[in-house]
């Protein structure tokens, strides 16, 4: 059986009445690539703040590396990284030395601090621009500067907390190769997002809303247990979407549809609907549609999961 890097137990965070993290469960194996999708204000930060030790929990427990976080957080604590929401950077000195600076904060001294360095900004990247200073590099280079620091003393526990949010997709890209190289060496990454396209790259999935863990599993397997049926586009004359919308929400067997840009996406319960019968649904709206099965996103699933009834 493969190792349990991270295993929260019923993990609860009250601040005063409000329950910023409700009753999470959940099991990280070694080598594992993570992602914990949620909405702003889910309970992400604060589940992650948990592991590492930064807060206590209300309720519940968990091992991190077989460390128990309530009173082994100095066990835990060298042994993974963690590239906050708001990391920061010490924008006048260069990229190396804000690595050297983090090296030294984990005790790696002379040939061996080097020589890490040198394999961080490797890997990240960055060589060329070791000698710039941090306030000199782009977004995506100080996101990937912060992921460096986060690796600089070789952890086998990586947290990354909305570790692209704010890049653009190129750069989104390229710090999910990254990730996915980390994982090929052997590090565990937990990743939270709010991003769907970029949860689509992680091996398991959790969903996150107002505090709840609602499901985690692999994209595939959340898109075939949470969803009632197929997905559908329709793709219809402009004037037509909002009425064409307004008449798939009144029929039956349509569980959820929504505008996707310049066309409709709508789920139905299975073996109910086909092609013909939904241009049937759209009555005169559906005139010159074009309407063909898709393939389901995650979005689709987080509908789906958050207007269940609690
Ligand atoms: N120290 C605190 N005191 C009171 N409320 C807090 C505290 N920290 C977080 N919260 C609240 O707990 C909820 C969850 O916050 P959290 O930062 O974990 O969400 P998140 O999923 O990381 O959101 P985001 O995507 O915006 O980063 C929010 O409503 C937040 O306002
Ligand atoms: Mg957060």
């Amino acid at each position: 059986m493969a190792e349990i890097a991270v295993r929260a137990e019923h993990l609860t965070k009250k601040f005063g009445d409000f329950t910023a993290v409700d009753d999470v469960s959940f099991e990280v194996r070694a080598g594992e690539v993570v992602g914990y999708l949620g909405p702003n204000g889910s309970g992400k930060t604060t589940t992650m703040r948990m592991l590492l030790g930064l807060l206590s929990p209300t309720h519940g427990s968990a091992q991190v590396l077989g460390y128990d976080i309530r009173h082994q957080p100095a066990q835990i604590r060298p042994l993974v990284g963690y590239m906050s929401q708001k990391f920061a950077l010490y924008d006048e000195l260069t990229v190396f030395e804000n690595l050297d600076f983090y090296a030294g904060i984990y005790d790696l001294r002379g040939s061996r601090r080097r020589l890490r360095i040198d394999e961080v900004l490797h890997l990240v990247g960055l060589e060329e621009h070791r000698k710039e200073r941090a306030e000199d590099i782009s977004t995506g280079w100080r996101q990937r500067l912060a992921l460096a620091i986060a690796l600089v003393h070789d952890p086998r526990l990586l947290f990354l907390d909305e570790p692209t949010s704010g890049v653009d997709p190129s750069a989104r890209r390229v710090f999910w190769d990254l990730i996915d190289r980390l994982a090929g060496g052997g590090t565990t990454v937990f990743v939270s997002t709010h991003y769907m396209d970029e949860a689509e790259y992680c091996g398991r999935l959790g969903i996150m809303n107002l505090g709840r863990l609602l499901a985690i599993d692999t994209p595939l397997a959340l898109k075939t247990a949470c969803l009632p049926g197929p997905a559908w586009d329709l793709v219809l004359d402009p004037a037509a979407l909002i009425p064409a919308l307004q008449a798939l929400e009144a029929t039956p067997g349509v569980s959820q549809v929504g505008l996707r840009g310049d066309h409709l996406h709508a789920i139905t319960r299975a073996g109910v609907h086909s092609a013909a019968s939904l241009l049937a649904a759209l009555g005169p709206h559906g005139q010159g549609a074009a309407v063909e099965q898709a393939e389901p996103t995650l979005e689709d699933v987080f509908i789906a999961l958050t207007r269940r009834p609690a």
